[in-house]
């Protein structure tokens, strides 16, 4: 496995394997790998030939206020368990790298990233929209893995594809879960051993919603209701947002007639937490 930190070395690298008519997988990561990204890793070296997995804590999608100098790095053990999984190339670009003048160049992509964590952190999409469509440009892959644990992230890269012709299809894969139903998350580290014990609630609280709605109940208002209960009543957490959106193009829904994704945020203790669900009510 090749470890290259400039775009030169990884464009070349990828050129030869091109060449050789290898088919290329990409996995974009901010590091601190846990085995939901390395299901990702697992499911490119699986469908194609040559998989890239990029390591960059990417400073424009992080607010004023978060967590970019404390973003969990674990550079050594994350290149381990790439290697394992049979990754072929991991491109770690220093910021300077990936970033040598003042960005000036941004892609937005607009209605999908109004609502949810759109909300609470304005220029956050921003930030990912322009590194990924960068990282795309740099690896020119076949296929790109995105979790469905950022559902949000997902459909607003899809969408980004989408609209200006990347020629890459985008493959979304299932989150990851720990054994007591945590989403496995970088943010995780920053729990306390009793915010740890109390975090699988918000999974819970998701599943919960979703036996609400094939119970036969429709409204909006009342699932969030029961959710901000439960989450108030059994967490320290602190609601950022718990909201019902129509699945494709993510705007809330009053009534639920058509698939749904159910998706949270909350801040408990250092950690911002996020989850969803979809349910589909038919
Ligand atoms: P990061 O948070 O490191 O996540 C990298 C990829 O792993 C994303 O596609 C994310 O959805 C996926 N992932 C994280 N936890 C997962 C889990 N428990 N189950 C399944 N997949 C999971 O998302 C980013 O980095 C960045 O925004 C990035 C796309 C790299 C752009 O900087």
């Amino acid at each position: 496995m090749q470890i290259c930190k400039t775009i030169s070395e990884t464009r070349a690298a990828i050129a030869q394997a091109r060449q050789a008519g290898q088919t290329i997988g990409f996995v974009p990561t901010m590091g601190a790998l846990h085995q939901g990204h390395f299901s990702l890793v697992s499911q490119s070296c699986a469908q194609c030939d040559f998989t890239v997995v990029s390591i960059f804590v990417n400073p424009t999608q992080f607010g004023p206020n978060e967590d970019l100098n404390a973003y969990p790095r674990t550079f050594d053990a994350d290149c381990q368990g790439c290697q394992k999984l049979g990754a072929d190339l991991i491109f770690a670009p220093s910021a300077a790298e990936m970033y040598p003048k003042p960005n000036l160049t941004w892609i937005n992509v607009e209605k999908l990233t109004e609502h949810l964590c759109g909300t609470s952190r304005p220029t956050h999409f921003r930030g990912v929209c322009t590194v990924v469509a960068k990282l795309l440009n740099i690896v020119q892959p076949d296929r790109a893995y995105f979790g469905q644990k950022d559902a949000q992230q997902l459909a607003v890269i899809q969408r980004m594809v989408a609209d200006l012709n990347f020629p890459t299809t985008i493959v979304p894969c299932a989150t990851v879960r720990e054994e007591d139903g945590l989403a496995m998350s970088s943010r995780n580290a920053y729990l306390s051993h009793e915010q740890r014990r109390l975090a699988p609630v918000l999974y819970q609280t998701l599943q919960n919603a979703a036996e609400l709605i094939k119970q036969g109940n429709t409204n909006a208002t009342d699932i969030i209701a029961a959710m901000t209960e439960k989450i108030t009543t059994q967490t320290p957490g602190q609601i950022d947002y718990i909201s019902i959106v129509d699945k494709e193009l993510l705007h809330p829904v009053a009534t639920i007639e058509a698939p749904v994704l159910i998706a949270l945020a909350v801040r408990i203790g250092k950690a911002r937490l996020i989850d969803n669900i979809v349910v589909d009510p038919s």
